[in-house]
């Protein structure tokens, strides 16, 4: 069955309808993709990377883009990449993190509390990700406004390979020297972390920095904001 597109109906609603009718769907938004609708088939689906490889792209439309670290890849290459992202959130990340979340959250309800309503989305849900994971990985307090801007501008730009490539670059030049920063002062963070492991046998590149810091923004922030969006 055709989804339906542009529609005001929450996805919940639309999967269920969608569920009913048959166990794949097909939507002929972003170039056309299908979508499993069972938890049986989606399983079976990520266990079986032969099948259904997240190679070279997972995201619709294709663009000529490298992969995102670990979401587009596959074994073997994709544990290696997998690895770096672990330890960044461990079972004690909650309670090191939720004072500043409230921190956070207790600031932006003061900037709309006295308008007496707000758009929630704009005002909270989006910002409240995106600067916990800055703070996740241990960019500076004083550089996270500008991440967290670069970041949104980049991932808005993602339909535009040229503009995408600009904006990517402005995104680079925050997170990159933040990394180069903690060669010199390290900190106890990810991003110390990140400045000195390996890959391969071979130190990550400015590249790896770039793309693993938005492959974390976007994984992080994307996903939480519009769950919190449905
Ligand atoms: C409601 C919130 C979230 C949802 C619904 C969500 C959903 C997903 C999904 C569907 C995948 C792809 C899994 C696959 O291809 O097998 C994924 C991968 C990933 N997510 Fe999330 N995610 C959320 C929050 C987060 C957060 C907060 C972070 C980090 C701060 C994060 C980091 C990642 C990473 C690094 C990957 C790649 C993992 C891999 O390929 O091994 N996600 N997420």
């Amino acid at each position: 069955m055709e989804l339906l597109h542009n529609s005001p109906r929450a996805f919940p609603e639309i999967f269920e309808e969608a569920r009913k009718q048959c166990p794949v769907a097909h939507s002929q938004e972003h170039a056309g993709f299908y979508m499993l609708l069972n938890y049986a088939d989606v399983k079976g689906a990520m266990t079986d990377y032969k099948t259904f490889s997240s190679e070279p792209q997972v995201l619709r439309p294709m663009l000529p883009r490298k992969p995102i670290p670990a979401l587009e890849m596959d074994p073997p290459r994709h544990e290696t990449w997998r690895a770096i992202f672990t330890g960044a959130i461990t079972a004690k990340t909650p309670a090191a993190m939720e004072s500043f979340v409230r921190a956070d959250i207790n600031r932006h309800i003061d900037g709309f509390i006295a308008d007496g309503s707000c758009d929630l989305i704009h005002a909270l849900a989006e910002p409240v990700p995106a600067e916990t994971i800055c703070r996740l990985v241990g960019i500076d307090e004083m550089l996270v406004p500008k991440v967290r801007e670069t970041a949104l501008a980049m991932f808005a730009a993602q339909g535009n390979p040229e503009e995408f490539a600009r904006r990517q670059a402005a995104f680079a030049e925050v997170t990159v020297s933040e990394v180069h920063a903690r060669r010199i002062n390290p900190r106890d963070d990810y991003l110390t972390r990140l400045a000195s492991v390996e890959i391969d046998g071979r130190p990550l590149d400015d590249n790896d920095y770039v793309v693993l810091l938005a492959a974390f923004l976007g994984a992080g922030h994307h996903s939480t904001t519009s769950a919190m969006r449905a």
